[in-house]
């Protein structure tokens, strides 16, 4: 079975919002470890939509099993990362205006940019993993970057909706997990994954972890929600 690690990102969606305090990913955090989680994730963006430097710092502080920051390849998030120095750091690419990380990192095109990145990450015993769509082609190049992981992009296997189109991605995760195996490089997987798509990947062998967010905080206010208004209304009273 995959180890599980739990994107927290938007707890923090909801605390900016309001620009407030609540709901405090760093309370959220603890309370997934207490759930059995393996490792906390938490992608800090240029534009800090969601998680803040805050939070980053007292994280790294607090958290127990394994931090995961997933950060673009800039010059101002290398020293981020340097300073706090997170157990894994997962590089994805970045664009302002996404609601959320579109594709992989195209490696083939950025193979200088993301070997120098890699490398000035490992030179300080950071573990760095590289985001890539399911395709051979980046498998190879992110191997040559010298990073230890590869997370495959279970995005376009999340989305397909019509059986042949979930069979046709679903088969591209496959291929790339044992490629990616072959090549020496450790493997995690993840975005888009929910409760009902998560059983067939979570079943191929050799991927080491998954990286799940959105599906779980989501299913949290439905399963939360009730009790929320009942404690509301005892006050209330
Ligand atoms: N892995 C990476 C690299 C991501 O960028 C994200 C989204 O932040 C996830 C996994 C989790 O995706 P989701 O929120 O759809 O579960």
């Amino acid at each position: 079975m995959p180890r599980l690690n739990v994107n927290i990102d938007h707890v923090a969606t909801v605390r900016q919002a309001r620009r407030g305090l609540e709901p405090d990913p760093i309370f959220a955090a603890y309370l997934v470890e207490l759930a059995g989680a393996d490792g906390i994730v938490v992608h800090l963006r240029e534009d800090r939509r969601h998680v803040q430097d805050r939070d980053l710092k007292i994280l790294k502080q607090t958290v127990k099993t394994k931090l995961n920051l997933e950060m673009a390849p800039t010059s101002e998030m290398i020293e981020i990362a340097l300073k706090v120095k997170p157990d894994t750091v997962t590089l994805v690419p970045e664009k302002r205006e996404e609601i959320t990380t579109e594709g992989g990192l195209d490696v083939l095109t950025n193979s200088k940019l993301l070997s120098r990145t890699v490398g000035e990450l490992k030179e300080n015993d950071l573990f760095v993993s590289l985001f890539i769509d399911p395709d051979i082609n980046q498998i190879r190049s992110a191997q040559s970057t010298g990073a230890d992981m590869i997370e495959i992009h279970t995005g376009s296997y999340s989305e397909a909706n019509v059986y042949e189109k979930r069979e046709y991605e679903f088969k591209k995760i496959v291929d790339a997990v044992r490629m990616t195996i072959e090549h020496d490089l450790r493997v995690a997987a993840g975005h888009g994954l929910n409760y009902i798509n998560v059983k067939r990947v979570s079943s191929i062998a050799g991927i080491e972890e998954l990286n799940i967010g959105h599906s779980i905080i989501a299913r949290s206010v439905m399963v939360g929600i009730e009790r929320a208004v009942r404690e509301m209304l005892q006050l209330c009273k």
